[in-house]
């Protein structure tokens, strides 16, 4: 596909990611320190921005379902070395105990939580180590704010899941798949134990939440 066809939106959302994940004075550059792990997995990697920015490694993978953000960072973003594969988080086409580092930069919230949580915890080695970037109620409350009426129906499914999460540590998928929801400390907690995490652990940023937690 060439890149005139590929969706406008979603590139550029990429693009300005990437700008900002090389630029180490941008206040909004958020990326996980990986330490000295040398097999990392990106899940909803986008065009590969973040994995970019975490530098040379063994093995660096990245999975996504938007095939357009990956073309994009395949031709574009991504460096050598760097591996994007289409994939959804909740089935992960890797093997069990395959990677050091996994984590995840504001795609979780898209995401069935609990499945996608428990194949984080499959594909990580022993002792392995989780990152998680989350967002903040503002986002789907400014969503429902302005909103058209399919807008505000959708932003408050998203709110509800939330609550739901919230409460469960589980979350409700639509139609294909599709699921959407904001994370609390508290349904963050249940999920990640549940799927078997420890030490798990939370972090405000002025632009986001971010949660670790090991195998
Ligand atoms: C807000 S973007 C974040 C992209 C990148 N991680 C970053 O930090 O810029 C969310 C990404 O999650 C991806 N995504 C959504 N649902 C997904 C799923 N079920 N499995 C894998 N990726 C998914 C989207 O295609 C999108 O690229």
């Amino acid at each position: 596909m060439t890149q005139t066809a590929m969706n406008t939106s979603s590139i550029e959302y990429h693009e300005g990611e990437l700008r900002i994940a090389r630029d180490t004075t941008n206040p909004q550059r958020l990326v996980p320190d990986a330490e000295d792990a040398a097999s990392i997995l990106d899940i909803g990697c986008g065009a590969g921005q973040t994995l970019l920015a975490i530098g040379a490694r063994k093995r660096r993978v990245g999975i996504d379902i938007d095939i357009n953000a990956l073309e994009f960072g395949r031709s574009r973003a991504a460096g050598p070395g760097i591996q994007l594969a289409a994939a959804r988080g909740e089935n992960l086409p890797f093997a069990d105990r395959s990677f050091d580092f996994v984590y995840s930069r504001v795609a979780l919230p898209y995401m069935d939580i609990p499945a996608a949580v428990s194949e984080m915890h499959r594909v990580l080695r022993p002792d392995g180590r989780l990152w998680l970037a989350l967002h903040s109620v503002a986002i789907p409350a400014a969503q429902f704010r302005r909103g058209n009426l399919k807008g505000r129906v959708y932003a408050a499914y998203t709110i509800i899941n939330g609550l739901w999460f919230h409460v469960s540590g589980r979350t409700f998928r639509l139609k294909r798949g599709m699921c959407e929801s904001i994370q609390t400390k508290r349904g963050m907690r249940v999920a990640l134990s549940r799927a078997g995490f420890s030490n798990i652990a939370f972090q405000r940023t002025e632009y986001h939440f971010t949660v670790t937690a090991t195998r």
